[in-house]
């Protein structure tokens, strides 16, 4: 039977979706999956091959895509380190918001909702974390539960300006802050699944809270609402 346990996480880069869906993964046993790693993953191909990424040819662009789910050596290079890097980061949007691919990858997280992959321990997946921009909205929109997570430009310029110097790679607070600040524009009011909160996701502003209060807020809700017995 298809699982219905499925928790849909949207929100803007830098706002902790991550953190937060990792955490909720390890302690419900569910499968998590990072749907911008997947347009990075196909941006970093395509960069690999020599794409000319300024000018994408898009049947090129479809196959790729097509062979990269159809096999799932979408997910190898969704775990290489250089999808975070900056000319990936340059690209991605405009291979995000190409149609054909968004289809693609529609039904690739349709996929993995209903039937979550096992855990790396072996166990079965008790349910299904995704976390996106169109989740909540387009890919599932009957999840039960849904969560918006957000954060000031300036908190997530500060958080992503760490993570690249801990990457070892050079970059200054106030190109970081532009940077998203554009990607978030660029997100919102792009024609196909823009980024939007769904009517019935519940936000979260993780400007506010730390870590762990985000986490425990995020779980008293899935408790009243799913019944998982944990182990
Ligand atoms: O969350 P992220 O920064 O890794 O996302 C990378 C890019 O992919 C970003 O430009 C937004 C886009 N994206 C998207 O269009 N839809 C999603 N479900 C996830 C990410």
């Amino acid at each position: 039977m298809a699982n219905k346990n499925i928790i849909a996480i949207d929100g803007p880069a830098g706002a902790g979706k991550g953190t937060l869906t990792k955490r909720l993964c390890d302690y419900y046993g569910f499968a998590g999956l990072d749907t911008g790693s997947l347009y990075r993953a196909i941006t970093l191909c395509m960069i690999e091959k020599k794409h000319d990424m300024d000018n994408i040819n898009l049947e090129f662009a479809i196959n790729l895509t097509r062979e990269l789910s159809d096999t799932h050596k979408i997910l190898d290079y969704a775990r290489n380190p250089q999808i975070r890097s900056q000319l990936t980061n340059k690209y991605v949007a405009s291979v995000a918001k190409i149609p054909e691919i968004r289809a693609i990858m529609r039904e690739y997280q349709i996929s993995f909702g209903e039937n979550p992959p096992a855990l790396e321990d072996g166990r079965p997946a008790k349910g299904a974390i995704i976390e996106g921009r169109d989740i909540g909205t387009v890919i599932c929109p009957n999840a039960p539960i849904k969560f918006f997570i957000t954060a000031s430009p300036e908190t997530r310029a500060s958080r992503r300006l760490k993570q690249y110097l801990d990457q070892g790679e050079s970059a200054s607070y106030q190109e970081v802050l532009a940077s998203i600040i554009a990607r978030d524009e660029a997100d919102r009011t792009r024609a196909t699944s823009p980024m939007k909160q769904a009517d019935d996701a519940i936000l979260i502003d993780t400007s506010l809270n730390n870590k762990e209060e985000t986490f425990q807020f995020a779980k008293r809700i899935i408790d009243e609402k799913l019944k998982i017995t944990l182990v």
